[in-house]
């Protein structure tokens, strides 16, 4: 599959599973995600009236997440995907917040250089099509000094442990996918997207070779969930 085919791919896939979405991510994580996103904030640090990008926003749970720590964040969350963001629109309507939501590429944003104090992205950066256009492209948008920060499923260094994630990982997750989202076979590309995404040290050094400074990984769950983080020089 060529890159414009897998990102078209991609889209189609998550509109399938759009309406489903933020209940099968309860399901599935226990809402155990919420705790991550929550961590992930702490790590962005923002400063009240920061402008924050939030990449792959999808329904937008990390745009509420941002606003419900800090509500004077000025938050703009991007996605290619219409039905996701069609949700993301509906569900800052609903819990009566400001938020931009543009459609767009992350591989190439329609942003400024040195436009945003600050990003974030969730649960996305196995699914772009190429991980260092991506990293490179969100560097550009950043301002000097701003962090991008990351979380994501990931590789457990433990390999009993990693065993039993890997049994949850890609046996239950398109189980429950099916029943709960909807999609089995969304639900089973999901997991797979992990197999060739690199590891948590490797992710690391790709931030660092795309430009990032300071560039690290915060493992939870015993490493099977990262949150990265660099900041742009
Ligand atoms: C697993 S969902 C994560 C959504 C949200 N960030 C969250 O934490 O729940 C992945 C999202 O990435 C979006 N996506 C994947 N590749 C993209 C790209 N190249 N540009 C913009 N959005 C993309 C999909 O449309 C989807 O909404």
């Amino acid at each position: 599959m060529d890159s414009t085919a897998k990102g078209g791919f991609v889209r189609e896939m998550f509109a399938s599973i759009a309406p489903r979405y933020d209940l099968t991510n309860r399901v599935l994580t226990g809402g155990l995600d919420g705790r991550w996103r929550r961590r992930t904030i702490a790590l962005l640090a923002p400063r009240p009236g920061a402008r924050i990008l939030d990449c792959c926003c999808g329904t937008g749970d990390l745009v509420l997440h941002l606003l419900r720590v800090q509500p004077s964040l000025e938050v703009t969350g991007i996605d290619f995907c219409t039905p996701m963001l069609d949700r993301a629109r509906r569900r800052a309507h609903t819990a009566r917040r400001v938020a931009a939501f543009v459609q767009g590429d992350v591989m190439a944003m329609p942003f400024a250089a040195d436009a945003f104090d600050g990003a974030t992205m969730g649960f996305s950066l196995r699914n772009v099509v190429d991980v260092d256009v991506t990293l490179r492209e969100i560097l550009r948008v950043l301002r000097p000094g701003a962090r991008f920060v990351n979380l994501d499923v990931s590789k457990a260094p433990n390999r009993a442990f990693k065993r039993i994630f890997d049994l949850y990982f890609y046996r239950i997750v398109p189980l429950v996918g099916g029943i709960v989202g909807g999609s089995r076979m969304a639900y089973s590309y999901l997991p797979n997207s992990l197999t060739h995404h690199p590891n948590a040290p490797e992710l690391r050094n790709r931030f660092a070779r795309a430009g990032f400074a300071d560039a690290g990984y915060l493992p939870l769950m015993g490493g099977a969930i990262a949150v990265h983080y660099g900041t742009k020089p």
